[in-house]
């Protein structure tokens, strides 16, 4: 692991308003930090001593380093502010290294169109955001409630006779991975035989530190090859023959009176498969992981299972999954007494500001009774705010509603295996026993 100290420049800067912490703060970046879960301990340090804090990046190109933002207030006024802070991929995108350092096809050579509304910035956001949100709008959302049921009951069957034979299967692959990757195939509308592919590719797009899901760029540019392939072989299926899915709405979306290039409809074809299951894996499962470490929770959930719903936000909380979002500064400015310059890069520490002590009533306990406000910043907050938070929330409380009573004992039989990632909270595999 890392250690920066020396060219820290929260201990040089002139505007420096704040102490410098006790102790050096290790790069953030490093992603064996988080091989053990979030290092809680280090982000509560820094929200008392360092709340801005600045992470040296020797080895980066173009960035000396990036500021780290580790308040709720200070998280949700950037988020709120895109154009202040600008999530634009000429900007360098919405990741910690900018976008055409690591782009998608795995080459680095910089310019590209593929650019998805993730990294995009008002007004040209909204335009593209427009064209999926109706597939993805509480009303339509709240009507796929008993085809999500049909589909937990049938894996949950599944994973009964898994535990049975078994005796500790892995919860990830039975489970986890399966609802989302088949809520997408389904919103995608393509066959479920494909879900395998959907799943890998986004593997390896969102897990670049982690060599079980990424082995090599030369992977990744396979993965993203084919990805191109199926995706543009979609694109001719749903221009000559309509429906009502994702895929159908980006072919025949207008923006500015024109057709998406068929770039952005790749990135936002990207977008959607890393989105929709990555991040819902890894809330079933860390809810599960949550649940069976907090076993008077779990049983006020069995006793008024109406509570399961509130209690997928606490999970979600509790998870976030999404670890950090980046933007950078268009212009100079000012966070809690420290100059943020035009063109640095300020990420905003989810994992921190949904424990934040200063929003929170007592952060660090899982409380499925939690009260809605403030709201949590697993989806974060403004003009980013997940697209996919309804259908993600529906399908964490019905396949909770379904695990609960059926299996009122599971627990991890090991260590789970988390992913080597400073970006996703992941778990790849959780083997688990009855009781
Ligand atoms: C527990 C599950 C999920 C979590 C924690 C999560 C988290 C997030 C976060 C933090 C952002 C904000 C990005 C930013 O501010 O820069 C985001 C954006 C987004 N999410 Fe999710 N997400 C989840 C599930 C989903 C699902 C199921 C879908 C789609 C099927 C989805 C689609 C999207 C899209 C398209 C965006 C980009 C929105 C925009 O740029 O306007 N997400 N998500």
């Amino acid at each position: 692991m890392r250690t920066l100290t020396g060219s820290d420049k929260t201990m040089s800067a002139t505007t420096n308003a704040m102490r410098p912490p006790a102790e050096p703060i290790p790069d953030l970046r490093d992603p064996e930090f988080y091989l053990d879960g979030i290092p809680h301990g280090i982000f509560t340090r820094l929200r008392r001593e360092n709340p801005v804090f600045w992470n040296p990046e020797p080895d980066d190109p173009k960035h000396d380093g990036f500021w780290g933002l580790t308040k709720y207030d200070d998280v949700v006024a950037v988020s709120k502010n895109p154009k202040l802070f600008s999530s634009d991929s000429d900007w360098g995108g919405h990741r910690i290294f900018d976008e055409d350092q690591r782009r998608l096809g795995g080459d680095g050579d910089g310019a590209s169109d593929i650019k998805s509304m993730i990294s995009m910035d008002p007004p040209e956001h909204s335009k593209y955001r427009a064209t999926v949100l109706p597939g993805l709008m509480s009303k339509r959302v709240l009507a796929m409630e008993d085809g999500i049921r049909r589909r937990a009951r049938a894996i949950l069957d599944e994973f009964e006779v898994a535990l049975e034979e078994e005796t500790t299967p892995d919860f990830v692959a039975r489970v986890a991975v399966e609802l989302p990757i088949q809520m997408l195939a389904e919103l995608f509308q393509v066959p479920d035989e494909r879900r395998q592919d959907l799943f890998r590719w986004s593997n390896a797009i969102v897990a670049e530190d982690d060599p079980d899901m990424r082995a090599s760029d030369e992977y990744m540019a396979q993965c993203w090859a084919e990805l191109t392939q199926y995706g543009l072989e979609l694109y001719q299926e749903r221009a000559a023959k309509p429906g009502d899915d994702l895929i159908s709405m980006m072919v025949h979306a207008r923006i500015d009176g024109e057709p998406m290039s068929l770039e952005r409809y790749l990135a936002a074809f990207g977008l959607l498969i890393v989105a929709g299951n990555e991040t819902t894996r890894n809330s079933i499962s860390g809810g599960l992981l949550a649940l069976s470490e907090h076993p008077e929770q779990r049983r006020l959930l069995l006793e008024r299972p109406e509570r399961i719903a509130g209690a997928a936000t606490e999970i979600v909380r509790w998870v976030t999954p999404v670890i950090h979002m980046r933007r950078t500064a268009t212009a100079d400015t000012e966070i809690r007494g420290r100059t943020i310059r035009r063109g640095e890069k300020v990420v905003l520490w989810y994992c921190s500001a949904n424990r934040d002590e200063d929003a929170f009533e007592r952060p660090f306990e899982f409380d499925v009774l939690r009260k809605p406000k403030p709201m949590q910043l697993g989806f974060g907050i403004g003009q980013h705010f997940c697209l996919g938070a309804r259908l993600a929330e529906l399908q964490l409380r019905v396949v909770v509603e379904e695990l609960l009573p059926r299996f009122p004992d599971l627990q991890p039989s090991t260590e789970v295996r988390r992913l080597r990632s400073n970006f996703i909270a992941g778990i790849k595999e959780m083997r688990v026993r009855r009781s």
